[in-house]
Order: C-alpha cells, then structure tokens, then sequence
C-alpha cells in the first residue's frame, strides 16, 4: 500500500525527468479481460478526459470491452477531480450508487483513480470508511494499472498504490480517442505556478514537458489517423519547455505544429503570465492555429490577484488582452473568474465586473471559491457568507451571459469554418461542430460533411450556441 501525502507532493524535487519509451508493455498474461466489460465515469478538466482515454485503451489491451452502461459493467473505474467541493461530493454520492450495485452484483470491481485520490484525506476514507472498494491509484502511476488490477484480483483485498512525487514521462502509451476528427496531445505534465487556491500543483506534480520530437511526432500519426484537429494540452502551457530546453519555447513549439499541414490547432490553458509577444506572432500568423484563446483572468481585483498568486495585475492583464484583440481582430477570448475569495469585498467584486464591462469575453466559466486542504488560500480569513457569494456569482453570470449572446451575435448572417463532428444527439436531422472560434453550431446540412470544415451561413443565435445551414457557393440562397 501506497499513501499519498501532501507535504511530499508539495515539494519540487531537482531530479531529472527520464523518458521512457519500452515501459508499457501488454503481456498475454496481463489479458485478464477477456468477456468483461469496463465503465468509466470521468469529472473534471481536459486532461481527465484524456487520461480516460489512456485507461480505455489500457483496459481494451486487456480485452475489456466497452460497457454502454455502469449498471452492466464488470469494471468501474472513477476517474476523479478536485478542484472544488462539489467535485468531491458527486464523486461520493456516485460511491453510494455503486455500493448498492456491488451489494447485488459481488464480483464487480471498483477502482478510483485520478485527482481526488492523490488527496491524502481521500485516500486515507477510502481505506478505512470504503472497503469493498477494490483499487486507488493516482495520476502518476496510470501506466501501472494492468499491474495494480492484477495485484488486487489475485490478493482479493484493496490495493492502493497512489504516489506523490511525479515520476517519470511514459511516451508511447496507447490512446483510445473519443472523437474521431479531434485528438488532445499532452504537451506537459503538472503546474509549478501553485496559484494560492489550486490543488493542481498537488495533484499533478511538478511541470514536466514532454520532448518536442515526442509532441511532433504523436501529431504526424494522429493526422494519418484522419485527425482534423488537435488542442495541444497541458495546466499551464505557455510554460512548456522551461524545465526541459535553453531556447525553445511555447511559441517555437506552436510553429514547428503549426508547419505540419493539419486543419486546426488549438491549445489550453493559458496562464497571462507565460504569455509572449511571439506566442500572438505564431497565432496571428498561421491560419491553422485557431483564433481561440482561453486566458483565465481569476479576478479584476489587484488586491485579490496578488493573494491568489497569480503574479499579473488587471492592468497587465487588460493590456495583453488588447494586444491580443488588435493583432488577431478576430480572436474569441474566454476566461475563468472565482469569486469569494478570502478577503474579496464589495468593492474587489465591483472590480472584476468593471474588468468584465472592459473585456466583454466571448464566454466565461464562473466558480464560487472552494477552500482546498493544504493549499494556503484555505488558511486565509474568509468572511463573506455563502448567500452573498452566490449573489455575487448571480449578478458576474447574467452579465457574462450578455456578453457571450452580444458575441454570438456578432456572428448572425455571417459565413463561418465549422468541422462538422457528427449528428445531434436530440435531433437526426441535425448535424453539429464548431466554428474556429470554438463556438458550437447545429447545422443543417448533408451527413457527408461529418469529419469535414465545411462553410456554414449563421442563421440564429443564442447565449451558448449557434443555429446554421451548410452554406455551399453559387447555388441561390434566399
Ligand atoms: N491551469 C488553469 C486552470 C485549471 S483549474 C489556469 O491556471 O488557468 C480551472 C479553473 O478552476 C481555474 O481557472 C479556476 O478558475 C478554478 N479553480 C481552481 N481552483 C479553485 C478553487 N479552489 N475554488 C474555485 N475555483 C477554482
Ligand atoms: Fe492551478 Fe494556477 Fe496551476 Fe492553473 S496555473 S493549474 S490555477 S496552480
Ligand atoms: Fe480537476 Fe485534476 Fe483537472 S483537479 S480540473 S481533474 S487537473
């Protein structure tokens, strides 16, 4: 057994990251898979997303197949997120489901892995308070589960092997991607900014880049694998390359992608502080590096930016906005705001609407602060009550949601790029993608265009999304 611990993994040791390449191996033995089935329930950001992908095709090297429900699964594997309260309690009241499933059904495994089980006080209740629970494992080891899986069916007891020091960067893990014309290409692991309320730099470990020829080549196959788009992923990816080379940065990185003849480039997240002047060259000049940027601002506050460490001030931060906007006119600028903050006042609220009237962003996701154990923000006095955090958070969404309609807008009448990803989910008829700017459009149009960048003619518009038909040249519109 294996405890995290969170003074270990606060700390950033001076070790040099290795690069392995032959570490993953699938042996006939390991095959325990064979007429079982897997279920796995995902929360939390991109990167949880895309390490399901690395456990779904880790268990379908097993022989698992796919469950298209928890309830018919053999395996279930939680894969967790703890970035805010809430995050932690769906996770729970998941656990109490599938205690009465495991109830009628012994033999089901339950595993929990990802972000919440490298919380000491996570793993410590699954231990003593979730027995029947089979398996904990963090977001270090993943690359180990065939092992740890094995180890638990064989010792028919709980195994719990969740490491708090990074390891090593495991290149040549398979993937299974969820979509099949857009992939996500880890660029980094880990956060070094330790931002004072994140527990990111806890859960992820110290940042890790990942060797450019690595990136470069995994794209290569993605694009012969018929990929039209991919989002270069990591928390914190304007820092890629610090820790690895002298001279090559995020925006030589972005070139060298930009050069490889795919449709479209993406990338997240953006933390202002690492964000260059040559980064907005890069953008601005390759057409297939979209013109999104998702920029996290966190608060318009000076006095709240510097309690959250987040080393800008609004200042700073409204000035590289702008600077964005004039050298990519057309750019869809996102952000991520947090407000009750310990500390945050009236007054400090006022700040980050006045930052919002300046910015009018494209769209915004909108947090209330969630203290965070370990993390130092959770020791600062917070005495702002609940019901006016969530006024506050009531009166930032309504003006957030006028912005994103105004923005939206904008587009009405208007011919757009969208990659078509395939067919509504409520409506057969309807076909749905996204638009270089990352807005999703329902289209009308010929199924033939899923898997292509078709243009699409904007015919309605609303806050969170945008009706259109396949706009096709010469023919008579009306
Ligand atoms: N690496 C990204 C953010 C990752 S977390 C960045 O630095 O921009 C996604 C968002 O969750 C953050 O931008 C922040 O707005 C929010 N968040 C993080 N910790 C939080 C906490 N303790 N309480 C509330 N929101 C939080
Ligand atoms: Fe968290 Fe800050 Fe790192 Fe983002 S940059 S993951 S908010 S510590
Ligand atoms: Fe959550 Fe971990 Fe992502 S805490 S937001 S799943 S990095």
């Amino acid at each position: 057994m294996v405890l995290p611990n969170i003074n270990e993994a606060k700390k950033r040791t001076k070790n040099k990251v290795k690069f392995i390449y032959d570490e993953y191996n699938i042996t006939s033995d390991m095959k325990i898979g064979t007429g079982k089935t897997y279920y796995i329930k995902t929360y939390g950001c991109q990167m949880n997303e895309h390490d399901t992908e690395l456990l779904s095709a880790i268990l379908e090297d097993m022989n698992f197949t796919k469950a298209n429900n928890m309830e018919n699964a053999d395996l279930i594997l939680l894969n967790t997120c703890a970035i805010r309260e809430n995050a932690h309690n769906k996770v729970f009241g998941m656990l109490g489901r599938i205690k009465h499933l495991k109830e009628t059904k012994k033999d089901i495994i339950v595993g929990l892995c990802g972000c919440m089980a490298q919380e000491e006080s996570v793993a410590l209740n699954i231990k003593n308070k979730y027995k029947w629970v089979d398996l904990v494992f963090g977001t270090h080891n993943i690359h180990k589960l065939p092992d740890l899986l094995i180890e638990s069916q064989n010792k028919k007891h709980q195994e719990i092997e969740v490491y708090s020091i990074e390891g090593d960067i495991i290149e040549n893990l398979p993937y299974k991607r969820a979509n099949k014309y857009k992939a996500w290409v880890n660029i980094m692991y880990g956060c070094d900014k330790f931002c004072t309320y994140c527990i990111v730099p806890y859960t992820r470990g110290k940042q890790r880049s990942r060797k450019k020829e690595d990136i470069l080549k995994e794209i290569n196959d993605l694009i012969k694998d018929g990929v039209q788009e991919i989002t270069l992923l990591g928390q914190n990816v304007n820092a890629y390359g610090k820790d690895l080379y002298d001279d090559y940065k995020m925006e030589n990185l972005l070139e060298d992608v930009a050069k490889i003849n795919i449709p479209r480039i993406r990338f997240v997240t953006s933390h202002p502080w690492d964000f260059t002047d040559n980064m907005i060259e890069v953008i601005a000049k390759y057409k297939n590096v979209m013109p999104f940027i998702h920029l996290p601002v966190q608060s318009g506050s000076n006095k709240i930016l510097k309690l959250m460490g987040r080393r800008y001030t609004k200042e700073e931060y409204i000035t590289l906005f702008n600077k964005i906007k004039e050298k990519i006119p057309n750019a869809s600028i996102t952000t991520d705001i947090i407000v009750g903050f310990p500390g945050e006042t009236e007054e400090d609220f006022n700040e980050t609407i006045e930052l919002v009237n300046t910015c009018k962003f494209d769209l915004a996701y909108t947090f209330i602060y969630s203290p965070r154990e370990g993390t130092p923000a959770s020791k600062m006095e917070d005495k702002v009550s609940i019901e006016e955090k969530s006024h506050r958070l009531e009166t930032l969404n309504e003006l957030i949601n006028k912005y994103a309609k105004k923005s939206n807008d904008k587009l009405l009448n208007k011919i757009v790029p969208v990659l078509i990803e395939g067919i509504s989910e409520k409506n057969d008829n309807i076909l749905t993608g996204y638009t270089d700017t990352n807005k999703l459009v329902n289209v009308v149009g010929d199924k033939d265009n899923i898997g292509k960048i078709i243009d699409v003619k904007i015919t309605d518009v609303k806050t969170w999304s945008l009706d259109g038909e396949e706009y096709i040249k010469n023919k008579c519109h009306n």
